[in-house]
């Protein structure tokens, strides 16, 4: 039985992830703003926080955790010329801020567990150019910047830091772009393997990369995303 964290367990691949952790008899402690009653199950803890505004709750939480994800994340699909600083630091302030705070609070926790593991999202847009997604872009582009380097830094206390870049995927963050049968069938054919994601597709990777089976891998960018980043159609 291991100890997790997944910021952002309340809806979507966060939602997925806990509950597949808690299946697999892991306990875990779900941080977001609100609950869900899908968490109240046994193994599973819901603390209450708001990652843009409040300190992280570490007195809530154990002194040794095998694996921690952050979850929260935004899409701000805006043309360049009409975002404002304020845009930036709001997605900069829930993607990148609140997975620092988070990491920095439970490193010594992570260190007690002599092998763990840290679980970040970024998106296929950080690294495939799409039109109108430079704010969000900018911002998951610096989780990967900070993941890798933080997996350097933190080899040597066996805590490994990998990131999941995910495409489109049905949950509550992407509903605005999926709210129809044919927004889903749109997005489905813009993959190669014809569907948008599902969150089991990501929570899957998520679960992986969190466990003792993915022991010997870190510092990567994971891209689960129906072949969108790397294959080219013809
Ligand atoms: N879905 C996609 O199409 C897609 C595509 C590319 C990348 N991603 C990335 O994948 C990750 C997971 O996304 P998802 O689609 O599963 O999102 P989601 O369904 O919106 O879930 C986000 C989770 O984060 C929590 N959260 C949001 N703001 C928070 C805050 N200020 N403080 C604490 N918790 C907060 C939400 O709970 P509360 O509202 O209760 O706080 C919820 O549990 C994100 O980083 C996202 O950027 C998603």
């Amino acid at each position: 039985m291991a100890n997790f964290v997944v910021v952002g367990g309340s809806s979507g691949v966060g939602l997925s992830l806990a509950l597949r952790l808690v299946k697999d008899n892991n306990r875990v402690w779900v941080l977001s703003r609100n609950t869900n009653e899908q968490l109240e199950v046994k193994g599973i803890e819901h603390i209450q926080w708001d990652a843009a505004t409040e300190e992280f709750p570490i007195d809530r939480l154990p002194s040794e955790i095998q694996g921690l994800t952050y979850c929260p994340g935004s899409i701000t699909l805006k043309p360049f010329h009409g975002l404002k600083q304020a845009d930036f630091q709001k997605d900069l302030d829930i993607n990148l801020f609140g997975a620092i705070k988070a990491t920095q609070a439970l490193l010594p926790a992570l260190k007690r567990a002599n092998g763990s593991s840290v679980v970040l999202f970024s998106t296929v847009a950080a690294r495939m150019g799409m039109p109108f997604h430079s704010s969000i872009a900018a911002a998951k582009g610096a989780i990967e910047g900070l993941s890798v380097s933080l997996a350097a830094e933190l080899a040597p206390s066996n805590i490994r830091v990998n990131v999941i870049a995910p495409s489109l995927t049905n949950t509550a963050l992407a509903s605005r772009l999926l709210s129809t049968p044919e927004k889903v069938e749109a997005g489905g054919k813009r993959h190669p393997l014809g569907r948008v994601g599902e969150p089991e597709d990501i929570s899957a990777m998520a679960a992986f990369l969190l466990g003792a089976e993915s022991s010997w891998i870190t510092g990567q960018i994971l891209s689960v995303d129906g072949g969108m980043s790397h294959i080219n159609r013809g």
